[in-house]
């Protein structure tokens, strides 16, 4: 059965530290090149920390929590600079030495590239905050040492810098797009955590005297967050004809086209491409730039943190709906689309083999993405959907041995250099299947990822 091999390779990828699992590898995969697969990556243990949280294992989230908040601030320093307290690392495993174990981190400079993990602290609160709706363990949250990681964590992310909007500024390859692929900026991924991230953090710090301006500061951040992200990152046919009528060049406070886009920017798949009942957010936007690629995680994490609207949210299952064949096709979900080719390829992934078109990040099919996709069509009533999803993949990936990746326009070949035994393949599929076959998962779900649909 899929799901219960599924099952085993979760059980198999369970790292401990001092007798106590702590988290899990990202791969199984004896043959792995890259030997950071046998790390506990913080995005990709969120699905796992899911799948305990929904089958009642909540101790195992919590040591992961306590794992990584005792990371946190442990990066290496250049020479002259402060320590970022906040800063929470990109994975972690354990070593052993003379019978004395440690917790080795990758804050990325170990990582190939050497990229940041912005993503990994937002991540981290939103999980706190589904370990304590799901464990009702409350006095976790609010003990001295959660109270003060959430404060640094706050402390870096909320800290003015050159920003012009109230977007999160980040470099490349901050978040699951952890290789150069013109994703520096203003990413919509990593606007959906911040989002989901100050939502959870208004929640979780204690409510005292002390907290109670943070905690209104916090509100009235994400809900400028969110309003900025309806203005200027969805896109539908109504914004589209808007912009394809920009007047660029505007001057002063009052201007129609506030980011000097230029029309001839609108690149020619577009057209035609948005019928007029789709709509999705785009994929970056910053001063004279949108990214109008179409990326999944950040749309379908907008749907299920209550970034679109409930008008919006059924706008982006028509498109996927719509656009079945490209967005989702012989294997669930499309990272991004449309892939780069040619010197577009060449010049923002610096000719990166890995990131050819429709391989890796670069338009490649990732089975994990099935766990988002799945709870948004569900939550947004397209069962149907979610439904052909679970039929698409139950039986191949195990028959295809969990690989971690697919290529192809359509999806339809295993990863070039994918791993296989890739756990977060395997965690989609259950969270998935769970979530459909059982109400209880399915409330509980819901309860434990922020759900505010309004319009
Ligand atoms: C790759 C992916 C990244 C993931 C890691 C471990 O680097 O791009 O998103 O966290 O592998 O699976």
């Amino acid at each position: 059965m899929p799901i219960e091999s599924a099952y085993k390779l979760l059980n198999r990828s369970l790292i401990y530290h001092e007798g106590k699992p702590v988290g899990t590898a990202a791969a199984c995969d004896d043959r792995v090149v890259a030997a950071n697969y046998n790390d506990c990556f913080v995005r990709d243990f969120v699905p796992s920390a899911i799948v305990f949280l929904l089958s009642g294992q909540h101790e195992i989230v919590r040591n992961f929590l306590v794992t990584l908040m005792h990371l946190g601030g442990h990066q290496h320093v250049l020479k002259g600079h402060k320590r970022s307290m906040g800063l929470m690392p990109a994975s972690f495993h354990v070593i052993e030495e003379d019978g004395n174990e440690s917790v080795i981190a990758d804050f990325g400079d170990r990582a190939i590239g050497r990229v940041t993990p912005v993503d990994s602290a937002l991540w981290w609160m939103i999980v706190l905050r589904a370990y304590v709706v799901a464990s009702g363990d409350r006095v976790f949250a609010d003990s001295d040492e959660v109270q003060q990681c959430i404060k640094n964590i706050l402390d870096l992310y909320l800290r003015e810098s050159f920003e012009s909007s109230p977007t999160l500024l980040v470099p490349d390859a901050s978040f699951m797009i952890d290789r150069r692929m013109a994703v520096y900026g203003y990413p919509l991924e990593i606007q959906a955590l911040y989002y989901g991230m100050l939502l959870s953090a208004e929640e979780l710090l204690t409510d005292n005297d002390t907290n109670k301006k943070t905690r209104a500061d916090l509100r009235i951040l994400s809900d400028t967050l969110r309003d900025h992200l309806r203005t200027y990152y969805w896109l539908d046919r109504r914004r589209l004809n808007e912009m394809h009528r920009f007047y660029a060049e505007e001057f002063g406070l009052e201007v129609v086209n506030v980011l000097n886009v230029y029309p001839e920017s609108i690149p020619k798949w577009l057209d035609g491409w948005l019928d007029a009942r789709s709509g999705y957010f785009v994929g970056n936007v910053g001063p004279g730039r949108v990214d109008f690629r179409f990326f999944a995680q950040g749309n379908l994490l907008a749907i299920l943190f209550g970034i679109s609207t409930g008008t919006g949210s059924q706008a982006l299952m028509n498109l996927y709906l719509h656009h079945w064949e490209e967005l989702v096709g012989e294997m669930p979900v499309k990272i991004v689309y449309p892939a780069m080719v040619g010197d577009k390829w060449r010049f923002s992934t610096g000719s990166d083999p890995k990131n050819v078109p429709y391989s890796y990040h670069n338009g490649g099919n990732w089975p994990v993405l099935a766990w988002s996709f799945v709870t948004a069509s569900i939550r947004t009533g397209r069962v149907e959907l979610a439904e052909q999803t679970l039929n698409i993949m139950t039986e191949r990936l195990k028959k295809d041995n969990w690989p971690e990746y697919y290529d192809g326009r359509k999806g339809d070949l295993i990863g070039r250099r994918a791993n296989f035994h890739q756990v977060w393949t395997a965690t989609g599929l259950i969270i998935a299947h769970e979530v459909m076959e059982n109400p209880d998962s399915r409330a509980l779900f819901d309860k434990m990822l922020i759900c505010n649909l309004t319009d």
